[in-house]
């Protein structure tokens, strides 16, 4: 079966396309799943780019979507023929967050899903939406369920509130409809113009440039009348989060999502005090999250953006557009 390893010390000339045997039975527990496709977040290509040191040989991607082809004993979630998607905290069935590193995180820790069939324990996947492509579906393990969680989970998003979402990565943009699905107000920014009047057809009610306007967090509180939002989608890190907290309201939430500004910095604390916000560092969620997730799509008219799908071979490709930065929404991968 087709495979897709990373040679050490990673780099996108390190991803290699083999051919390795097929795992067999499933045994007690587990299923075996036909994979036939993934999506790229920005951890992913931290894992190919030789930005997080992994194993030789590891197999990239967190996402992986695909049918069931064989249960093994005791399995009665699923069956042949159905449907599924990987999780991104294997362990984490439900509850709080218990897990702090990436150890358990395929494409990760452990081998991820750039192949064509993996056998795993059924309780690594969930089922997929009902209707929705594999690719569709595997924009969803990671930047779906992260959207979800800082927002509906974390957040308690309410009808009539105001959400802040940065730039148009995958998570933003998630966050930006489930905002929008859940009856709430959302502001956008981003570094391209023809990229903020998509923004504004997806129903984005005020849009910024970033780069033209680095005080963004006062002009987002204008637009607020003064007040600010009630949650920031902060995919940004050590470079955004002052003006998030000038940007968010007094008691606000501010969900910590990203490193995209980098990893450590100043942050304006007395500010972050005064405004009695709380900011809620986190990673993705459990399989419970996704299920829930996935019950409110199902009850839906939502569909991912996906900026364009690249076939498993052209991966190397697929990660060079996502580090251009001219994607909108997701990238995935097919086959
Ligand atoms: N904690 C978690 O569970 C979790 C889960 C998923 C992702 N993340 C993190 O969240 C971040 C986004 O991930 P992703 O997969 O959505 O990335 P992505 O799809 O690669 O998105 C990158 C986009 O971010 C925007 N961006 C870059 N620099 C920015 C800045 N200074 N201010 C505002 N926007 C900026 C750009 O949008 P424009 O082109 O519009 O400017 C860019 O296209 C990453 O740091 C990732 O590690 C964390």
């Amino acid at each position: 079966m087709k495979v897709v390893t990373l040679k050490s010390p990673g780099g996108l000339d390190n991803l290699q396309l083999g051919d390795h045997e097929a795992p067999g039975e499933p045994g007690p527990g587990e299923i075996r799943v036909r994979l036939h496709a993934s999506s790229l977040n920005f951890h992913d290509y931290a894992v190919v780019a030789g930005m997080i040191p992994v194993d030789d040989g590891r197999i990239p991607m967190s996402d992986g979507a695909g049918v069931v082809e064989a249960v093994g004993e005791g399995v009665d979630e699923f069956a042949a023929g159905d449907a599924v998607l990987s999780t991104f905290f294997p362990p984490w069935q439900e509850g709080p967050a218990r897990l702090g590193n990436f150890a358990t995180t395929p494409g990760d820790g452990v081998q991820g899903y750039a192949r064509e069939r993996v056998v795993a324990p059924a309780s690594a996947f969930t089922h997929q939406p009902a209707g929705w492509s594999h690719a569709e579906s595997a924009t969803l393990t990671t930047a779906g369920l992260t959207a979800w969680r800082a927002l509906v989970v974390d957040g308690g998003l309410k009808a009539g509130d105001t959400v802040l979402v940065l730039g148009t990565g995958g998570v933003s943009i998630f966050a930006l409809q489930f905002a929008r699905l859940m009856g709430a107000r959302v502001i956008a920014t981003s570094s391209s113009d023809e990229k903020l009047a998509r923004l504004r057809e997806m129903g984005a009610e005020h849009t910024i440039n970033y780069r033209e306007d680095p005080a963004w967090g006062k002009t987002v509180k204008a637009l607020t009348g003064g007040a600010g939002v009630d949650h920031v989608v902060e995919v940004g890190g050590p470079g955004t989060l002052p003006q998030s907290i000038e940007a968010v309201r007094i008691g606000g939430h501010i969900a910590l999502i990203g490193i995209l500004t980098g990893r450590e910095g100043e942050i304006p604390t007395a500010k972050l005090m005064a405004k009695q916000a709380r900011l809620q560092g986190l990673i993705v969620g459990s399989r419970r999250h996704q299920r829930e997730m996935i019950r409110a799509l199902d009850a839906s008219e939502l569909r991912p953006v996906i900026d364009r799908e690249f076939p498993l071979e052209s991966i190397a490709d697929a990660f060079r557009h996502q580090e251009s930065g001219r994607h909108f929404g997701k990238i995935c991968l097919t086959w």
